[in-house]
C-alpha cells in the first residue's frame, strides 16, 4: 500500500503549506491533522506542547506514513528534534525564514512576526547567533492572529484594528522585510502588505517547507492517485470543510 505524507499543525495554519505540496506533487497522499481542539499552541508551555504533539505524532504514526511535516512553527521549535530521534520517517520542521529575509535586506533590519514561544525559544535564537544577526532582527508576536484564523475571521475591523495595535511602535523605515513565522500569519499576507510600505517584503517558509519535503522524499516510489484524509483532533472530517480555506489561500499564493 502506497505510503502517505502527515502534515501536522496545532489549527488550520499549516493548511498553506499543504496547499502548496498538493500542488507541486499531486501523485502523493496527504494526510492533515489540525489540532483544532487545542489550539492555540503558542501561548502553552513546552512540556504542554510536547505531550499534545506526541499524542498526534502517536496516532499520525499508525496511519502508514513516509514522512511528517510540522506545519507549525512552534511545534518544531519545541518538539521536532524529540521526534526525528524517535521515528523511522524523514520530520520535516519549520523556522521563522531569517536566512531569506535577511537576503532581501541591504542595510536595514528584519522583523520576524511569530507566535510568543516561538519568539522566546532558543531554536530561533540560535539561529540569529548562527546567522550572524543579532543586531539585524527584531521580533514581534502576533499570537492574537491564530485565535483569529482559528475563528475564520480574516479581513475584518476585528482583525485590522488587532494589527493596527501591533504595528503601531514599528517604525516602517528601520525595515526591508518581514517573516511571517507562523503559518496561520499567511492568511493576512494580503492585508499586512496593505498596511506596511511597499519597500518592506514579506518573506514566509511555505516553499522552502515544501523543497525540503521533496529532497527527502527523493528515493521513495511515488503513487499515481492522489488524496487527501483530514482529520481534526484525531476525528475524520469531511474534506469540504477545507474548501474556504483553499480558496482563500489561492488568492495569496
Ligand atoms: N501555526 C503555528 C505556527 O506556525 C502555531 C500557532 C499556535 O497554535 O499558536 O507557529
Amino acid at each position: 500500500m502506497p505510503k502517505k505524507i502527515a502534515f501536522f499543525d496545532s489549527g488550520i495554519g499549516g493548511l498553506t503549506v499543504l496547499h502548496q505540496a498538493m500542488k507541486q506533487m499531486p501523485s502523493e497522499q496527504f494526510i492533515y491533522f489540525a489540532d483544532s481542539d487545542n489550539a492555540p499552541y503558542g501561548t502553552k508551555t513546552s512540556t504542554e506542547i510536547t505531550a499534545l504533539v506526541e499524542d498526534a505524532v502517536t496516532f499520525l504514526a499508525q496511519q502508514n506514513i513516509k514522512a511528517l511535516v510540522l506545519a507549525c512553527n512552534t511545534a518544531t521549535a519545541v518538539a521536532a528534534k524529540a521526534l526525528r530521534a524517535r521515528y523511522p520517517f524523514p520530520v520535516i520542521g519549520m523556522e521563522p525564514a531569517v536566512k531569506p529575509a535577511l537576503k532581501q535586506t541591504s542595510t536595514k533590519k528584519v522583523l520576524v512576526c511569530a507566535t510568543e514561544k516561538t519568539l522566546k525559544e532558543t531554536k530561533l535564537s540560535h539561529l540569529i547567533q548562527q546567522l550572524n544577526a543579532e543586531s539585524k532582527v527584531d521580533k514581534l508576536s502576533l499570537q492574537q492572529l491564530v485565535l483569529l484564523a482559528e475563528k475564520g475571521l480574516f479581513e475584518t475591523p476585528e482583525v485590522r484594528i488587532y494589527l493596527e495595535t501591533a504595528f503601531k511602535e514599528i517604525n516602517w523605515q528601520e525595515y526591508d522585510a518581514l517573516v511571517l513565522g507562523c503559518t496561520h500569519f499567511l492568511y493576512y499576507k494580503n492585508l499586512i502588505k496593505r498596511m506596511i510600505p511597499a519597500t518592506v517584503s514579506i518573506v514566509d517558509g511555505h516553499q522552502g517547507t515544501v523543497q525540503q519535503l521533496q529532497r527527502c522524499l527523493i528515493q521513495t516510489e511515488q503513487t499515481n492517485q492522489g488524496s487527501l484524509d483530514f482529520y481534526t483532533s484525531q476525528k475524520r472530517e469531511s474534506n469540504q470543510l477545507l474548501e474556504p480555506f483553499f480558496n482563500r489561500i489561492r488568492s495569496f499564493i
